[in-house]
């Protein structure tokens, strides 16, 4: 249905954009920028979004970079995408190139729409926010951190598995996985605890993930201007769960550290200045949203390949299942756990390469450069895919395998593995990501075995890949011994 009204809007918009093609795309833009970039700019307006989305839409979001790759014979081609011009830098030399060349020749970029959707406080973009937040969000993913989350994670774990999970016969697993990210999101993040609030909080989350690849037509019934109301109710939501934070500490009813809320509240930047309020709902939705809909997707592909794996899941079974074996009565998870679980996270990395949540980012060129003997202009928007490395049989011989022993010893090639991007930008979020991810195989594998009922469940990736009707599954218990 999405991708109907999608494509009907697009009809629409090529319409129009027909009759103004003559006026406007006359002069080529790139005969005048020196040697370009092979590629083609394709319809006006729209230039090639419209492929570059629907090869996700069915299931295969590598076709629009390696068709172009073998078209043009490069490495890097250039496209015109989401109304700009841009390049897109394949394989690991690209990665790297970028990666190494944040705030020298480019820097982080993302469609203006965005900022209707997530309209901050502060009057800033969210390019400048995504700056505060890089500085913020590693003091409180810092190792200490996240030791400490991982026992409140378990916790989280199991009373999710007991609600959600135990005693059903067939359960659809993505709404799940997005269930159980959110809860630990609102527990470490806000302390929000109560599961039926939890529930109420996330429903507009739904909204807000496809909005990067919805048209940024706000009107009404429109999915873009759903997505604004849903991050407006969120933001107005969390602003109440602040101002009632903040009676609580100055009452000394709250702790200074008992979650990120109090900590955002009670930190000051480098100049001493603490933040406004509607400043830290901004924040929190960043990372509720970061971390929802990627992580819960990693945890659904995880499902899906030990049901079709089960050599597989038995060695995670066997992994998992000494750490459970090793604990006493009632002992939480702790980190020295989550170290064990080294063949889990190979499974995790080896989903995260095949079915990686993030199929890329844009940057923006800061000034005119070069790049493998061709011209890239100012302000032209470069593409990192993460696909052009991880389904490169040159970079993961026999790609479609999945085959985790490639994680094994040094593991993969330097930027050929980027499921979390690289340098200066990589995702804060990766260990916390990691931990949650982990603590989810362990008690999914600890109580059950489970196969498909849909066998070839088709895959969409709108912009983060999942079963197209949610992974159902039925579960077997194993037997108590
Ligand atoms: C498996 C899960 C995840 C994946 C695959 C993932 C992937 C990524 C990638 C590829 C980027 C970099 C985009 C770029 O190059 O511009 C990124 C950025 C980011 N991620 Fe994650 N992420 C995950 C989980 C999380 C979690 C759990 C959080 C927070 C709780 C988070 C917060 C962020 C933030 C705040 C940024 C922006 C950083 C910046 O702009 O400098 N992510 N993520």
């Amino acid at each position: 249905m999405e991708l109907f009204s999608a494509s009907l809007l697009s009809v629409f918009v090529i319409l129009v954009s027909l009759s103004l093609h003559f006026f406007f795309f006359k002069n080529k833009s790139s005969s005048s920028s020196g040697n370009l970039p092979p590629g083609k700019s394709g319809w006006p307006v729209l230039g090639e979004t419209l492929e570059f989305l629907s090869t996700g839409w069915k299931g295969h979001p590598e076709k629009f970079i390696f068709d172009r790759i073998a078209k043009y014979s490069s490495p890097v081609f250039r496209t015109h995408l989401l109304g700009e011009k841009a390049a897109v830098f394949c394989g690991a030399d690209g990665n790297k190139f970028l990666f190494s060349n944040e705030n020298k020749l480019v820097h982080v970029w993302w469609p203006a729409s965005l900022d209707k959707v997530f309209p901050y406080s502060n009057q800033t973009s969210l390019k400048e926010e995504a700056i505060k937040m890089r500085k913020m969000v590693p003091n409180f993913f810092k190792p200490e951190a996240l030791q400490r989350y991982v026992g409140a994670m378990d916790q989280i774990a199991q009373r999710h598995f007991a609600d959600g999970w135990e005693n059903q016969k067939e359960v659809v697993v993505v709404p799940l996985t997005k269930n159980y990210m959110i809860s630990l999101g609102c527990r470490l993040f806000i302390s929000v605890e109560d599961p039926s609030h939890v529930v109420e909080f996330s429903k507009p989350f739904n909204m807000l993930a496809s909005v990067l690849t919805s048209m940024p037509l706000d009107l009404p019934g429109t999915q873009f201007n759903k997505a604004i109301k849903a991050s407006n109710y969120i933001r107005k939501e969390l602003l109440s769960i602040i101002r009632q934070r903040k009676v609580e500490l100055n009452e000394g009813k709250a702790s200074p550290t008992q979650d990120i809320l109090s900590r955002m509240l009670l930190t000051g930047d480098e100049s001493g200045k603490f933040m406004h309020e509607l400043d830290i709902a901004d924040k929190i939705l960043g990372l509720l949203v970061g971390g929802r809909d990627t992580a819960s997707s990693v945890c659904t592909f995880i499902v899906k390949y030990l049901a079709e794996l089960p050599h597989v899941y038995e060695r995670v079974y066997n992994e998992q299942m000494e750490i459970a074996n090793s604990k006493k009565a009632g002992e939480l998870l702790n980190w020295d756990d989550i170290q064990k679980m080294k063949y889990s996270w190979n499974v995790a990395c080896e989903v995260l390469r095949l079915a990686p949540p993030l199929q890329g980012a844009f940057r923006e060129a800061l000034s005119d450069f070069n790049y493998n003997g061709f011209a890239i202009p100012k302000g032209w928007k470069i593409y990192w895919s993460v696909n052009s490395t991880h389904k490169n049989p040159e970079c993961f011989p026999n790609p479609k395998k999945f085959d985790p022993s490639r994680f094994e010893g040094t593991g993969p090639v330097p930027y050929t593995f980027v499921p979390f991007g690289g340098g200066p930008r990589m995702c804060p979020g990766q260990e916390y990501a990691r931990l949650e991810i982990l603590v989810f195989v362990h008690h999914l594998v600890k109580r059950f075995w489970w196969e498909k009922i849909i066998p070839d469940e088709k895959i969409v990736v709108n912009p983060i890949p999942n079963p197209a009707k949610g992974l159902p599954v039925r579960l077997f218990p194993h037997k108590a011994t």
